[in-house]
């Protein structure tokens, strides 16, 4: 068990702000003292229930800011204090959301000067008071008074008594307050400062949130009760065993009915079991029993280890379909419910996620129990990370610095010991961001000896001397090819060499889902199946930390940096998740799903589907596969599937059923489900889990008419007129359509640019979106050379360029009718020597902004674009237009689907107008310009006007993650060239 050290020698008393810590030669407040805390109990094992009593503070406390930690009285902390002219604070909670101050986001910089351990005197300072009666029965004796999270630095009294302080927000600290509790009216009073030393370690890219944000909790300690535990519980693959041992103090016995098992504490016992994987998350429950507690355990067996090269889990290499999560919701920011974390989880066990790196801090310690139970691989993370420190070449680096290692140390402990008993948690992660350093060698070192049986991670060294894997974050594919192959870049000392290429291959973090994207997630996956090495990896991020906010006239949208008036910040770049702030999936989610899913779905022999199992422990006979054959959208024929449970890695040719007999000429697909056979605890039976179309007929192109198509006629008013269109004769624009008017289709280049073609400042340029910017495609004009009336057809030639470049697109615009339609042929030829691919190429239309619903057959139904299409199904879809918008925090470019084979636009009434493409298009519809949403902010800027925009794509350039990783594949990239596309428009009734 863990000695108290100095550190944690229990209560004593605490030296106060007035009295700064003695014995460093300029004495410094304890907020700016490097070391951790004082009066706090050694960090011990958390288990949610036990037949202690325990009693949660949480509710209205009194509260009041004050700017600066200096010279603030404590007379506040006395019982009697009158606080009556005090506000209300809800606890847990941050201040800066509840009306007291502003919150502020920073990526890498510190929002005070880099000044350590020294922290500005505008500090806001908040001071809490909380009275409360012990509830009935309460058994005098010992008690703990319990922070599970306060950032960044409290210092706490009960009834008038200085009980210690404390830093290490994300962490729990304990005091021993039984000797002051009293029946009635306790007074606990909680001074807490936003900055402390203890922020110079918590440099995380996000929000600061000052605040209790997590619970206070008071646990009733009775003689005999586990002042702490250590589940021991290992699975031999080759055996089938399983051994447990529980370490406790005092000595107690442990139960596992199931297993048939009664031990004392210390003894261990090998038995079969059923191992516990994140896919098959078997539990076992068991009873640890002390003189004085009993406390419910959940016991998995599980044995990590790195060997071989690879990482495995009961002697398998394991494959991350991971995220990286931060704590967080709109409203409350990191003060998250159980509701908000159970959503979290089963958002990501219903998307394929089977991995979770807690960055970058140990979360709420309830969601490791979840993560237990529903199954997730966990690399849990320390608090730690000194980023800013970059900024300075690492001068001045706490986890390089001795006078820091007690802080750092006591971060680790603080981690470890709590969530030690969690199967989930497969790793350590020493933190985040923070260099190299002494300090990061002694935490590993204190860890390896504490807990032998879980591996370390740490990014920040490429050396990898004191982690056990070999983590990088958005290294691009050509490079984790390499790195797959170990023929990475060598690190200049071969020792150091030699031994990080023999380790297994990770990506902590990559494919930034900021705005619009990830691009390329398809491609890393065919690599993490390629490379054994390379053990997938972790997408940053899993939400975006937009914070409700109202615009002065009342409607809700989501902040980020610099919404609050903050000095210096760091815009946008705090919203980069795969679901939006109030955890609606992005697309980027439905991407991410489809590639990473655990079953391949795929054309096979003839007639027949392959299916492969890519699950790295469970069999299949947990699904149950579903075949559906569909003609141009509509279900033609549809029935089970048989499959045999295939183990996994394994796969098979499945047979299809005899094609059922349909109208011919359109087109068929055979659709293949993988669903869920029975209800599991994180979705219902029948939820879909993978899915495949293999084609099955092509489309038949209707016969080309013989006669020639009508011939072009001068009509009034400036008209010429061809079948069903009316054009004006200077321009040659479509002005009409079977007499509804419209803006005519024109050659449309530019996009709103997302943060992706924006990029990350840091990346090397020039950017995709600075280069269209100086090009000017967000300015293009149009200059009509000719309008020509030919014998069946009225061509358009035109030049489209902006000012001041002596680029061009030369756009000819070929039109010609047949019965009711109109077929539109653009040719488009480039003027120049072009720098940059175009972000599009299609046209754009305004049409009627009753039009009020698509409807089509192609791709969908969510958004798609190049490189972000694996989850793009083809299919018969409607929807709203409103409902086609992907309102991403930052407004960009969206919405666009892809494999359109034709797309109806219709009022309520289904008169409308149908566009076909030759033989298919990308389509996005708006009832906002391109314009208009890249010069929106937020999603409130926007305001539908009375047009539908539409725009019919010929292409569309990758997405890639330049926002802060690799940029658009070659292959991706829409390449300025000749081009040409047929579009069919006609009215619907
Ligand atoms: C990483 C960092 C994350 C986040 C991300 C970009 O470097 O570890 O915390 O900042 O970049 O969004």
């Amino acid at each position: 068990m863990p000695l108290p050290d100095a550190e944690h020698a229990g209560p004593r008393s605490a030296p106060d702000a007035e009295h700064p810590v003695s014995g460093s030669p300029h004495p410094l407040p304890y907020y700016e003292d490097p070391s951790p805390s004082s009066g706090c109990r050694p960090p011990r094992a958390w288990y949610a229930r036990s037949d202690a009593r325990r009693m949660s503070l949480h509710g209205a406390w009194r509260f009041r800011l004050s700017p600066t930690a200096r010279g603030a009285d404590t007379t506040f902390a006395r019982p009697d204090f009158d606080d009556a002219d005090w506000d209300d604070l809800r606890v847990p909670g941050h201040w800066v959301l509840a009306g007291h101050g502003a919150p502020v986001y920073t990526n890498t910089r510190y929002p005070f000067p880099v000044d350590p351990p020294h922290l500005p005197d505008e500090n806001p300072t908040g001071d809490h008071r909380h009275a409360f009666d012990l509830p009935a029965g309460w058994e005098p004796g010992p008690a703990l008074l319990r922070f599970e999270g306060v950032e960044s630095c409290a210092r706490v009294w009960l009834n008038g008594q200085e009980v210690g302080h404390f830093k290490g927000s994300r962490l729990p600290h304990e005091f021993e307050v039984g000797h002051l509790l009293r029946a009635r009216r306790n007074v606990l009073a909680v001074r807490v400062h936003q900055w402390s030393s203890g922020s110079y370690l918590e440099d995380q890219d996000q929000w600061w949130l000052p605040g209790v944000f997590r619970e206070v909790t008071l646990h009733h300690r009775p003689a005999g009760s586990v002042a702490d535990h250590f589940v021991h519980a290992s699975y031999d693959h080759r055996t089938g065993l399983g051994t447990l041992r529980v370490e406790c103090d005092p000595a107690g016995r442990v139960t596992v009915a199931e297993l048939g098992l009664d031990l004392a504490t210390g003894q261990s016992a090998t038995v079969p079991v059923t191992p516990w994987t994140a896919e098959t998350p078997r539990l076992y429950d068991a009873e640890l029993r002390t003189p004085g507690e009993r406390v419910p355990l959940r016991v998995g067996f599980r044995t990590v280890r790195v060997q071989d090269g690879l990482l495995t889990v009961n002697g398998r290499r394991v494959l991350f379909r991971g995220v990286n999560r931060h704590e967080f919701d709109p409203r409350y920011g990191r003060a998250l419910g159980p509701e908000a974390m159970r959503r979290d989880l089963l958002l990501m066990k219903r998307h394929n996620v089977n991995a979770v790196r807690t960055s970058h801090y140990p979360p709420h310690p309830a969601f490791l129990d979840l993560c237990d139970e529903l199954g997730l691989w966990v690399v849990e993370e320390c608090d730690l990370e000194t980023h800013g420190f970059g900024q300075q070449e690492w001068r001045g680096n706490p986890v390089d610095d001795d006078a820091w290692t007690p802080a750092l140390l006591d971060r680790a402990r603080r981690m470890v010991e709590r969530d030690k008993n969690h199967p989930s948690v497969i790793m350590w992660s020493l933190g985040n961001e923070c260099g190299t350093g002494r300090g990061l060698s002694a935490m590993a070192a204190w860890m390896r000896e504490r807990d032998p049986s879980r591996p370390l991670h740490y990014e920040g060294d490429p050396s990898c001397a004191d982690t056990d894997v070999y983590s990088r974050m958005y290294a691009d594919h050509a490079e984790v090819a390499r790195i797959g192959r170990r023929e990475e870049e060598p690190l200049a000392d071969p020792a150091a060499d030699a031994r990080r290429r023999q380790l297994p291959f990770l990506l902590c973090e990559y494919a930034h889902a900021m705005g619009n994207g990830p691009g390329g997630l398809s491609e890393y996956q065919r690599l993490f199946e390629t490379y054994e090495r390379c053990q997938g990896g972790f997408v940053w991020e899993w939400i975006d930390h937009g914070l409700r906010k109202r615009t002065p006239y009342g409607e809700t949208f989501f902040a980020y940096g610099g919404d609050f008036g903050e000095e210096l910040h760091d815009g946008n770049f705090v919203c980069d998740g795969l679901v939006l702030p109030d955890r609606v999936p992005s697309p980027g989610l439905a991407e991410f799903k489809k590639v990473v899913e655990p079953v391949r779905i795929g054309a096979g022999l003839p007639r027949a589907v392959r299916i492969g199992n890519l699950h790295d422990f469970a069999d299949l006979s947990h699904l149950a596969f579903r075949w559906s054959y569909e003609a141009e959208g509509d279900v033609l024929a549809e029935g089970p599937l048989t499959v045999p449970p295939l183990a996994p890695g394994a796969s098979a040719e499945v047979a299809l059923p005899p094609k059922p007999a349909g109208r011919r000429g359109r087109e068929a697909l055979w659709t293949v489900r993988a669903l869920l056979a029975a209800d599991t605890p994180w979705a219902a039976a029948d939820h879909e889990v993978a899915w495949g179309q293999l084609p099955a007929a092509p489309a038949t192109p209707p016969p080309v008419p013989r006669s020639a198509g009508p011939r072009p006629r001068h009509g009034e008013g400036n008209l010429i007129l061809l079948g069903p269109g009316a054009f004006d004769a200077t321009t040659g624009v479509l002005r009409y359509l079977d007499g509804v008017q419209l803006e005519g289709p024109r050659l449309d280049v530019w996009r709103a640019p997302t943060d992706n073609d924006e990029g990350a400042p840091w990346q090397p340029g020039p950017r995709p979106a600075e280069q269209w910017r100086r090009v000017g495609l967000h300015r293009m004009r149009h200059r009509v050379a000719t309008v020509e009336c030919g014998r069946d057809t009225l061509t358009v030639r035109t030049r489209v360029a902006s000012a001041g470049s002596g680029l061009a697109l030369d756009a000819d615009y070929r039109w010609s009718a047949d019965g009711g339609r109109l077929r539109l042929e653009v040719s488009v030829r480039p003027y120049g020597d072009w720098p940059c691919p175009l972000p599009r190429l299609g046209v754009r239309m305004g049409l009627c902004g009753s039009l009020m619903t698509a409807r089509w057959y192609g791709g969908g139904p969510g958004e798609a674009y190049p490189d972000t299409r694996a989850a793009a199904r083809t299919g018969l879809w409607s929807m709203p237009v409103d409902a086609l918008q992907t309102p991403y925090v930052r407004p960009q470019e969206n919405g666009a689907r892809i494999g359109t084979r034709w797309v109806e636009l219709a009022r309520s009434d289904g008169s409308g107008l149908r566009v076909e493409g030759e033989p298919e298009f990308w389509f996005t519809a708006r009832r906002w310009t391109s314009e208009q949403l890249d010069a929106a902010r937020h999603t409130t800027d926007l305001t539908p006007g009375d047009r539908v925009w539409l725009h019919l794509d010929h292409a569309q350039h990758g997405i890639g993650s330049l926002s802060c990783g690799p940029g658009v594949l070659p292959e991706y990239a829409l390449t300025v060239a000749p081009a040409r596309f047929v579009l069919v428009l006609r009215t619907v009734r």
